[in-house]
């Protein structure tokens, strides 16, 4: 492929079920993006490890993430999917950039002051957290880097280091910019961002009674049946917004300001429409979920595509700081 085209990269996390905000806010895109241009999509067990520490489940939240991908319409033809922890070069791309990153940088990041205070371990993997999203996104000189809006802090202290590592010892890094989607904010069940680590999700595969459980279950506010309602804070409309059409999300909206429903009957609407846009979804994983072999050759073959690419930027940083 020429160098001209766009390169896309993004990560996720293996650290618990796959939500709504992560499939809207940047799954969604991630599969878009596979026709614009080069598209690298990682599963992040290093980050992860930083939150996870039993074995088998980072295992098994690892190959669920592959999954999800593959059933929401990755095309292993069009974009490389794998595992962070198999281009190894990634982490010592890591330290090269540790040596150029200022404390002060890490500590104005709120993803880690968030984590301590929900009370997550404050250990060195945990602070030094974005300067290995730093290198992975640098690894792979990505142009674009497709994220919710949680996110762009990373990609502004990813800005960061590269350009003092260029500074210091040449331009080496492409400088990226976060792309933010559709819905770079989707709400949890209780108005705050939907989030694995507040519990207040979505869960993208959920069907039958459960998903109907946690879809009556969103917090409202009290306001009476008959009153009017502002569609633009209430939790179900904005989630009924994600699945339904512009002209439905239109006549539920005035139904809201006209009064007479109740959040019940918005709720019913949505969990239709949602368990409709789902389905098709949950049919194609459960065919990949057959597959296990196929997944993880997939998975082999993404991380070889993602190696050859990141040996060249790490022996080229290698190069420039005079450890080769
Ligand atoms: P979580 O916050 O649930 O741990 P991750 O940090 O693993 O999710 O996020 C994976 C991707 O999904 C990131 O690009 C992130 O910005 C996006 N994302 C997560 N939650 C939301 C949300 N509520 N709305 C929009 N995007 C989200
Ligand atoms: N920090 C991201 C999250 O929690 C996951 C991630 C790791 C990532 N490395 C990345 C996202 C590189 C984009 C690019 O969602």
């Amino acid at each position: 492929m020429s160098s001209k085209t766009v390169r896309y990269l993004s990560g996720i996390q293996p650290s618990g079920m796959i939500h709504l905000g992560n499939y809207f806010g940047a799954i969604r895109e991630h599969i878009a993006l596979q026709e614009a241009g080069e598209a690298f999509y990682f599963i992040a067990n290093y980050h992860a490890l930083t939150t996870q520490r039993e074995p088998a489940q980072l295992r098994a939240h690892s190959y669920d993430v592959a999954l999800t991908y593959l059933a929401c319409g990755l095309d292993p033809q069009r974009a490389c999917i794998f595992r962070q922890s198999d281009v190894p070069e990634v982490t010592e791309l890591t330290w090269l950039l540790m040596t150029v990153t200022p404390m002060g940088l890490l500590q104005r990041a709120v993803s880690y002051k968030d984590k301590v205070e929900r009370g997550v371990a404050a250990d060195a993997g945990l602070f030094t957290y974005p300067v290995l999203m730093a290198a992975d996104i640098l690894i792979y000189r990505s142009d674009f880097v497709p994220v919710g809006q949680d996110q762009v802090q990373h990609i502004e202290i990813t800005r960061d280091i590269a350009a003092t590592f260029n500074h210091t010892f040449g331009d080496v890094f492409k400088l990226p910019e976060a792309k933010l989607g559709r819905a770079p904010y989707v709400p949890g069940v209780d108005g705050a961002k939907m989030s694995k680590s507040y519990g207040n999700g979505i869960e993208l595969f959920a069907e039958g009674n459960a998903l109907r459980k946690v879809v009556m279950g969103i917090k409202t506010d009290s306001t009476p049946v008959d009153q009017p309602k502002d569609p633009d804070k209430d939790t179900v409309f904005a989630l009924y917004s994600l699945v339904a059409t512009p002209q439905e999300r239109d006549a539920l909206a005035a139904r809201y300001r006209a009064g007479g429903m109740g959040y019940g009957e918005a709720k019913s609407l949505l969990h239709e429409k949602l368990d409709a846009t789902l389905a098709p979804l949950r049919q194609r994983r459960a065919e990949w979920a057959a597959q296990p072999e196929k997944v993880e050759a997939i998975l082999q073959a993404g991380a070889a595509r993602a190696r050859a690419e990141a040996r060249q930027t790490l022996d080229a940083a290698r190069k420039a700081c005079g450890v080769a």
